[in-house]
């Protein structure tokens, strides 16, 4: 068992940069949180956030792209009183300098915050234009880390270009056991360049789930300490050393217990997560 997992306390994985320590599971908020005006759902939101943060989760992602997602973190992380105690996330995604300006500070306006943990370039959309601002802004202490992200494989490589001058803090990307490319090239840029890892899209969006549905866990899944198909794919992605934090997105409490619950106990060794990918690829 790595010792960042033992005994009963919530895994943490330094960011390479700062050694800052963040919980290794966080929390995704792209149509989930997209809920002002639905109090029904608000409170599932709210309930989902609860209990993230009772579990130890500290990193939220948002992104000005989800609707009133962000709205809905900062007016639901203030209602909680837990705005210390998250590691916020959020995203640019226009074009133009002055665009990316307003967006951001209307995107803190929104999420409730001073200072920004993390502010990434949505989809690499004007990248070197906005890490201009962002350099500008961390030196004057407006954000204390600055990102890119994607979500497709297809940009893996465009990633690896900004990401390989070793002056981004964090690269967001997609890997899970339905979509492993970050595993060719990428994830080995990020930890020679210690550049933080988010994993986005955990589930494949959902398509796991309809590839283990009406399937048992093989028994030997007890064994690292899975209870559930979600708990298997957190484990498998927190496996590699490369990734800090991985944000499964979910409105359902249950869900956010269970994302959790991965972030405890022990993590399969590289026989182990053999094993995993391919019980995985037999279903
Ligand atoms: N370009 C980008 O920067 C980018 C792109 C994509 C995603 N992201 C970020 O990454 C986050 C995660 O990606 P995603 O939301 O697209 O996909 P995902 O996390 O792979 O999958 C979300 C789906 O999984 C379900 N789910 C979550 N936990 C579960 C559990 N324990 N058991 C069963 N089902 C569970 C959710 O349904 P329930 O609501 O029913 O739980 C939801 O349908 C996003 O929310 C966003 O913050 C960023």
């Amino acid at each position: 068992m790595p010792a960042e997992s033992a005994g009963g306390e919530v895994i943490e994985r330094p960011v390479p940069k700062t050694g800052e320590r963040l919980p290794a599971v966080g929390l995704g908020t792209w149509q989930v949180f997209d809920v002002a005006g639905n109090a029904a759902e608000m409170a599932q939101a709210r309930e989902t956030l609860r209990v993230f943060v009772e579990r130890g989760g500290r990193v939220i992602d948002s992104s000005p792209m989800y609707g009133s997602s962000e709205t809905v973190t900062g007016q639901l992380a203030a209602e909680l009183g837990v705005q210390a105690k998250l590691f916020v996330a959020t995203k640019v995604w226009t074009s133009g300098k002055q665009a990316g300006i307003r967006q951001m500070e209307d995107s803190m306006k929104k999420l409730r915050v001073e200072r920004l943990d993390l502010m990434q370039v949505h989809n690499l959309v004007d990248v070197s234009t906005h890490l201009a601002t962002l350099r500008d802004w961390k030196a004057a202490g407006r954000i204390r880390y600055l990102g890119v992200t994607h979500y497709h494989a297809g940009a893996h490589a465009d990633l690896e270009k900004v990401i390989a001058r070793g002056d981004v803090d964090f690269v967001q990307v997609n890997y899970s056991l339905v979509e492993p490319e970050a595993e060719r090239r990428l994830l080995r840029i990020a930890a020679d360049t210690r550049t933080a890892v988010i994993v986005n899209r955990p589930f494949a969006e959902g398509a796991l789930f309809r590839r283990t549905k009406g399937r048992s866990l093989p028994d030997w899944a007890t064994d690292i300490g899975c209870a559930s198909w979600a708990q298997f794919s957190l484990k498998w992605i927190l496996a590699e050393p490369a990734v800090t934090c991985v944000i499964p997105g979910t409105r359902n409490p249950a869900h956010a217990a269970d994302n959790m619950g991965a972030a405890t106990g022990p993590l399969p060794d590289p026989a182990a997560r053999a094993k995993m990918t391919a019980h995985f690829a037999s279903l």
